[in-house]
């Protein structure tokens, strides 16, 4: 299993480019299930997460072909309705084939996804909302059956904010007869998004980005052609990588309209950022302020740079608060910065972080994507070698990242 071995210590500089964003990727090459014919996209991030996609697409029935960061996909050979427990399980996005099978081929056979490193992560709410457009839903053997006659638009109230809930119940809706309104929906950048991509197809949808969704379904769609959105998790994970190392980078290629909670944030730490159209621009503070942050859906502190920022904080001067909202789970990295030295005490789904001189370099096991990240943050600061273990979960989210890192002057490898 591959490792990545860091010697702390270094300023960074230099410009990153960012990739196209995986979790508008996932939804987007999952749309081509909607119509016949070949979709063209552009700026896929090259991942694993991409990899299970497009597995789990041609086990469909789909033909794939990708070429660079272009990605052709026909799904006109479409010939089941069944997303096996093997592909399922390696990737829980996995779900958001449901709305466009039942959609499209009226049934749907799909594996449940189970919990995950950070939570329980039910799935009540997609199938909830499909039930309300008028699916049969039934829980067998570990799989959900879906089927319908007709989907029929109507109503859907989000008890709780989620992402992957609104893009299924999107995507099922834009082919069911009627209007659909989806209230206190997510409202992430991944979601315009997806859209966007839907609206090219020929589907009828407003509102998207604000919490309420209103579609207008429509009998068919035709494929599509679009550019993936850039990572704004990965640009936030290098701006928080400049700050920590007292670096001065650009990151390249982002949109920095998706950044505004992270940004605000960080100016708060001290960092200088500035903004020109797709460029940011980063020189991180000599002495690093503490600030509390709770996580949030869109457009607050996204949960996904809750790991990365808590190594910020725990070089920061004085004490910071942070709290995790949407996960119940999500502290699993605190463990493994805590061998490195950090201070910091969990109670609940609060975790208090007293700033310290430094950290220590040490060998560290990483559990989740995010997790992983703050990982190689924490070994870019710590003094000494510090080897991460089980990058596999890197691999699933970040594009080339030690590659990334070394082009701005950190010593990082990855040793297979
Ligand atoms: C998406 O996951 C992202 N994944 C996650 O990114 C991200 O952390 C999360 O949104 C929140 O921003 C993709 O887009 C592929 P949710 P998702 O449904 O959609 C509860 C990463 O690191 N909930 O918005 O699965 C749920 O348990 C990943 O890139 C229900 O209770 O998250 C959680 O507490 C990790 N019932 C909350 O809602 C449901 O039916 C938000 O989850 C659905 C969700």
């Amino acid at each position: 299993m591959d490792k990545i071995i860091i010697e702390g210590g270094r300023r960074l500089a230099g410009e990153v480019q960012i990739s196209g964003a995986k979790n508008a990727a996932l939804p987007i090459l999952i749309s081509s299930l909607l119509a016949d014919g070949p979709n063209t996209y552009y700026n896929v991030p090259d991942l694993q997460d991409i990899e299970s996609t497009k597995l789990l697409l041609s086990n469909l029935g789909g033909q794939i072909e990708a070429e660079a960061d272009r990605v052709h996909i026909d799904t006109s050979g479409l010939n089941t309705y069944e997303a096996p427990y093997d592909v399922v399980r390696k990737m829980r996005a996995s779900i958001l084939v449901l709305g466009p099978l039942v959609a499209r081929l009226k049934k749907a056979r799909v594996s449940l996804p189970g919990g995950c490193a950070i939570g329980a992560r039910p799935i009540n709410l997609h199938l909830k909302g499909l039930a309300a457009l008028g699916a049969r839903i039934d829980l067998a053997h570990g799989y959900v059956e879906a089927s319908v006659d007709e989907l029929r638009g109507t109503e859907i109230y989000f008890d709780v904010v989620t992402v992957t809930g609104t893009e299924n119940l999107m995507m099922a809706a834009v082919l069911a007869k009627g209007t659909t309104i989806l209230r206190n929906a997510a409202r992430e950048p991944e979601i315009v998004a997806l859209s966007e991509v839907l609206n090219s197809m020929g589907a009828d949808i407003r509102g998207a980005g604000t919490a309420v969704i209103t579609i207008n379904g429509v009998s068919e769609l035709k494929p599509a052609s679009y550019r993936i959105i850039p990572d704004r998790i990965e640009a936030g994970t290098f701006l928080v990588a400049a700050a920590l190392t007292g670096g001065n980078i650009a990151v390249q290629g982002a949109e920095p309209d998706h950044l505004g909670a992270v940004i605000d944030k960080l100016r708060l730490t001290g960092a200088e950022i500035s903004v020109d159209e797709k460029v940011i621009n980063i020189q991180g503070a000599n002495d690093i302020s503490s600030v509390n942050i709770q996580t949030q859906p869109y457009p607050g502190f996204p949960t996904d740079m809750q790991a990365q920022f808590m190594v910020l904080m725990s070089i920061a001067s004085g004490t910071s608060v942070i709290s995790e909202t949407i996960f119940e789970n999500r502290y699993i990295h605190v463990s493994e910065l805590r061998r490195m030295g950090a201070d910091i005490i969990i109670s609940g789904n609060t975790a208090t972080v007293k700033g310290v001189a430094k950290l220590s370099a040490a060998p560290v096991m990483a559990t989740d994507l995010r997790a992983s990240a703050s990982l190689i943050l924490a070994g870019l600061v710590a003094e000494g070698r510090t080897e991460v273990h089980r990058v596999y979960h890197l691999d699933r989210g970040y594009q080339a990242i030690e590659k990334k890192f070394a082009g701005l002057g950190a010593s990082i490898q990855r040793v297979k």
